[in-house]
């Protein structure tokens, strides 16, 4: 259990409950609902104040654990929709609301910002910050945005051309705003900022292109900057920011500034206010492959690193994986907690790493408590007593192209987590998947684009066993104080969302094929299941208002699996919405069926050769495939070019190296490509056009 306040509410409950006044109880939740201010003791008190969710994990311990529990075990059954609000989008959803006073705030795709009504879902004010579209050149994984934080009468919102913004919360007006990155630098922000003493820390996305990472804190108030504390070691003729940057100056080798470094800190940041830090993770290095940046470590990439939150001075840090070399970021959600481990209390900052392995290290010091796989993997065998990985040589050494487990999305990603101290158990998403990493040969440094030195247009001996290996997913239910699986459930589809965990002893989380469940959270017994229609990556959280408690969950599928279409799954990608549950609730969603047409066969004339349509797809692979998807077969959030129309092909230069679509998301590509090279794609995209008619005619 975590500190007094979570008992202080027991005790408050059983009193209240003793008396079997539930009047009483409704009252003072009213009466609290009314007088909240989020400040730094509401913050510190979230456990104590269910009825809110005021920040991102719904307390500093980002536990994501709830006391309510007029939705439990039985009550269950009677769950239904209460509301749903249009998000008007089609891609990703990955934000968790925040619930204050009966007002429900949340981001959305191109970092909108939304303020409904909690009991109806009624609009109060929507703030677009105009990102400039063609921005999203710049983001690996979907224009994403995981949510806003309150503080003092205002909503902070990082948006994805990396600002931070903080709005009037009752009325969504600029009260300021601060450009965090380079402007129209490859950066930007898909995080939820954390505030503590007046202070926002926001972090930053970019390590596929060549940037270097940094942490900030701004004040809350005027939006000056406070401190910045980079994550990797800068150009070494220019002194050093820390001693931390020169110790880590020591395991980088060649010219690593010049591709950044990467190390970008661009989900997880925890504040403890025992200790007065600021935890964070970092990701890969960049480029990706070790061999590619030299030797060594490379400190601090896909590390956790924790900061004084007054002056942003490194305390310490501890490197998941040393000398990154499959994009293993460990940026995934940090949590605190309290454990009896061995009969002893310890706290611990715990960590699903993407790399596979369950973290549990010592807040105080970033000393390794325990490490242990709770996914299958092939790169490393265990952890040494000195906490550094024992690898396995030949998955290190990369030659040729080689299998990875887990593949680069990571055995457990962004998606949040939740811990619930009563069955001691953390609740989360794992997908059983694996890449093929290549390294491009001759990979050159590329400033305006991604720059990881993948050979994305791979298509060796190795490609045909790695098709064979099918993805799965499962929701794990994992015991913190054993380092153990305490029991899964084996989803349909591999990919699925974060969770929530309640006092109703309860686990709440959506998937990719639409559906959201709520089990058992001692033995995993499925105990609901509402049909969404729309595949669901985000969290779902919950709040109280006029003594009801509702689950309200992001509805909407994206991000690289949809995006690059990477066969990790079948999500469904329909218009995203925000949904909000309650008991007795009988709102209906109108039935989406995506409508997939058969591939006419392109009338549009242009002379390739084999080895030009060959040529066109390796470049494809390399600059289009990621959003227009793996063979030029969408996702379904953005355009499948196999069914571009004559008028498009005639205006194909002017769209990708001229930028006129840029207003719709399409970014130009004139500094990466030539006139010759986009006629190159363009014939690889006729002649997949052809193949589909070709192929959807004959088998009709
Ligand atoms: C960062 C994501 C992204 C990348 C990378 C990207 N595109 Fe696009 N592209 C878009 C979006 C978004 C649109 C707008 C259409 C839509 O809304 O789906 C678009 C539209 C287009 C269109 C116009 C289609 C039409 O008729 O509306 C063409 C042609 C196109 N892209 C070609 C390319 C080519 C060729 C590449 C690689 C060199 C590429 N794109 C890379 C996102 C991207």
């Amino acid at each position: 259990m975590l500190g007094g306040s979570a008992m202080r509410h027991n005790l408050f409950r059983t009193v209240v409950v003793a008396t079997a006044a539930v009047w009483i109880l409704a009252l003072i939740g009213c009466a609290r609902n009314r007088v909240t201010v989020v400040d730094d003791a509401a913050l510190r008190a979230t456990d104590g104040d269910p009825a809110n969710w005021i920040t991102y994990g719904h307390s500093y311990s980002e536990q994501r654990f709830s006391q309510l529990r007029q939705i439990d075990e039985q009550s269950i059954t009677r769950l239904g929709l209460a509301w749903s609000f249009d998000l008007g989008t089609l891609r990703g959803l990955e934000a968790t609301p925040l619930v204050q006073d009966g007002v429900l705030y949340t981001s959305s795709a191109w970092s909108l910002v939304y303020a409904v009504d909690a009991r109806t879902g009624r609009l109060l004010w929507q703030y677009d910050p105009h990102v400039p579209k063609d921005h999203s050149k710049f983001v690996c994984c979907d224009v994403v945005n995981r949510g806003v934080a309150l503080y003092r009468g205002r909503v902070y919102v990082g948006t994805l051309d990396g600002r931070l913004i903080a709005l009037d919360a009752k009325t969504g007006k600029v009260v300021w705003e601060a450009q965090t990155t380079p402007k129209d630098g490859p950066y930007a922000i898909t995080g939820a900022p954390r505030i503590a003493k007046g202070r926002v820390f926001i972090g930053n996305a970019g390590a596929e292109y060549a940037v270097r990472g940094y942490v900030s804190a701004y004040d809350a108030d005027t939006g000056n900057l406070v401190w910045r504390t980079y994550t990797v070691p800068g150009d070494p003729s220019k002194p050093f920011e820390s001693e931390a940057m020169r110790r880590a100056a020591a395991t980088w080798s060649g010219e690593w500034w010049k591709a950044g470094g990467g190390g970008t800190a661009w989900d997880a940041i925890v504040y403890d206010p025992d200790l007065d830090f600021v935890f964070f993770g970092t990701g890969n290095g960049s480029p990706w492959y070790d061999r590619l940046r030299g030797k060594g470590d490379d400190l601090y990439v896909a590390s956790i690193v924790a900061l004084r939150a007054d002056t942003g001075e490194q305390v310490w840090a501890y490197q998941t994986t040393p000398g990154d070399n499959w994009d293993y970021d460990a940026t995934q959600p940090l949590m605190l907690a309290t454990l009896t481990i061995d009969g002893q209390q310890r706290r611990v900052l715990m960590q699903a790493n993407k790399n596979g392995f369950f973290y549990e290290l010592d807040p105080a010091t970033g000393k390794l408590i325990s490490a242990r796989p709770y996914a299958e993997i092939n790169w490393a065998k265990g952890i040494d007593s000195n906490g550094r990985p024992i690898e396995n040589a030949a998955v290190r050494e990369l030659k040729d192209a080689t299998i990875v487990k887990p593949s680069s999305a990571g055995a457990h990603n962004w998606h949040p987590l939740s811990f619930n101290p009563v069955t001691g158990l953390v609740y989360m998403a794992t997908l059983d998947a694996t890449s093929i990493q290549a390294v491009s040969a001759g990979w050159k440094i590329n400033l305006h684009d991604q720059t990881t030195g993948l050979d994305r247009g791979y298509v060796g001996p190795v490609r045909k066993q790695w098709l064979a290996l099918k993805p799965s997913g499962r929701l794990v239910a994992w015991d913190a104080a054993a380092q153990r699986e305490a029991w899964h459930v084996d989803l349909p589809d591999p990919g699925s969302g974060g969770t929530l965990s309640t006092a109703g002893n309860l686990v709440f989380q959506g998937r990719a094929d639409g559906k959201l469940s709520a089990y058992q959270a001692t033995d995993g017994k499925l105990l609901w299941e509402f049909d969404t229609g729309i595949g669901i990556m985000a969290p779902p959280m919950t709040y109280e208002v006029d003594g009801k408690q509702y689950i309200a969950v992001l509805a909407g599928w994206g991000g690289p699996e949809v995006l690059g279409n990477r066969a990790t799954g079948k999500g469904k990608v329909a218009p995203g919405k925000l949904l909000s549950f309650s008991l007795g609730g009988t709102a209906t969603l109108p039935p989406y069926e995506r409508v997939v047409q058969p591939v006419p066969a392109p009338t549009f004339q242009l002379a390739a050769s084999k080895s030009d349509i060959e040529k066109g797809r390796v470049l494809y692979a390399t600059f289009c495939a990621r959003c227009h998807g793996a063979e030029v077969a969408s996702g379904g959030s953005v355009f499948d070019l196999r069914y571009a129309p004559e008028e498009t092909h005639k205006k194909f230069e002017q769209i990708v190296l001229g930028g006129t679509a840029r207003e719709f998301g399409m970014p130009s590509f004139s500094e990466d490509l030539t006139s010759a090279q986009v006629r190159l794609i363009q014939g690889y995209v006729l002649d997949r056009a052809r193949e589909a008619a070709r192929t959807e005619v004959s088998s009709r």
